[in-house]
């Protein structure tokens, strides 16, 4: 019998600069998809999986994403005296029970396998997922779901795994693929961030994992990787040599890539079309722009 995966680590220290001017006073995970800021994705598809415990690895200037998984007694009393239940009901998804959540800060920005590691006293000897809330994954089935379902039988570690074109594995964890079994992969070994000619394949690591406590062990021996940091990555390759599978997830759905400009509009769009309240209008506004544009050429 598997062990159940009910906790989660969300990696948000970072400082988003991408998203500059932006994220100079509002966190990255704050910023909106459609009406619902990134983080809120990842706590949903994490609760749909079975997580119970949810745990923020944070930085200096992140207090807006405590602010937002906590009660807010005037604005509820408001909408309560003025009848609005349905935005009430939208609120209870962003509060979590006490003792749910817990924040822990990452003093240095040394790279995500590091965050992962900051986070090490608050999982026990147990399997725990990690969710990047960059990678926005519209699905049937959430992501993580699928992944605990599969990793009932495979067990070990299990990263979330996609064909990216050759000329991106400079920009993913790659998987250097022992057997392909279709849905699953079996890996030899991960390198992070790969030149295309280097790259073992094009099979790409998206954020979600569950992984074994021997990885937060393996962390604490990492050394400086890829770009100077202490990468993930590695200390789950590590686990590989110890004997310990790791095996890659190929997920049913579409992942946006929410840590860049271009994916973030995308999934703003598509989300935005999923939903029936705005999907007319914005279908007409997107016919004409692009017929215009058209027709500028
Ligand atoms: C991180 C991981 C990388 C993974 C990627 C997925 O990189 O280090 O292995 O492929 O997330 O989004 P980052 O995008 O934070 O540089």
């Amino acid at each position: 019998m598997r062990r159940k995966v009910t906790k989660a680590i969300f990696p948000v220290a970072g400082l988003g600069t991408r998203f500059l001017p932006a994220t100079k006073s509002v966190p990255k995970e704050i910023m909106t998809l459609v009406d619902r800021p990134l983080v809120q994705y990842a706590i949903d598809e994490a609760r749909e999986a079975g997580i119970k415990e949810f745990i923020f690895v944070t930085s200096r200037g992140k207090g807006a994403l405590e602010d937002y998984f906590d009660h807010a007694p005037v604005l509820e009393q408001e909408l309560r005296k003025k009848g609005k239940d349905e935005l009430l009901e939208v609120l209870k998804k962003t509060t979590m029970d006490s003792g749910a959540i817990a924040y822990v800060r990452q003093h240095k920005a040394l790279g995500l396998g590091h965050a992962v590691w900051c986070a090490r006293r608050l999982i026990a000897d147990e399997p725990f997922a990690v969710i990047l809330p960059d990678d926005v994954i519209a699905a049937e089935t959430p992501c993580l779901k699928q992944m605990v379902e599969a990793y009932g039988e495979t067990g070990g570690n299990m990263v979330a795994a996609m064909e990216v074109a050759p000329a991106q594995t400079s920009s993913y964890g790659v998987l250097d693929v022992k057997e392909d079994r279709g849905q699953v992969v079996l890996a030899n070994g991960m390198v992070e961030k790969p030149k295309m000619e280097e790259a073992p394949s094009n099979l790409a690591v998206i954020g979600r994992y569950i992984l074994e406590p021997s990885v937060l062990r393996n962390l604490q021996k990492m050394k400086q990787g890829t770009g100077g940091e202490i990468q993930l990555t590695d200390a789950i390759a590590e686990d590989i040599t110890q004997g310990v599978p790791v095996s890659g997830f190929r997920f049913q759905g579409q992942r946006f890539d929410c840590g860049s400009k271009a994916g973030f509009l995308q999934a703003t769009v598509a989300f935005a079309l999923s939903r029936s309240d705005l999907r007319d209008d914005l279908l007409s506004f997107l016919h004409e722009v692009t017929s215009v544009d058209k027709a500028a050429q």
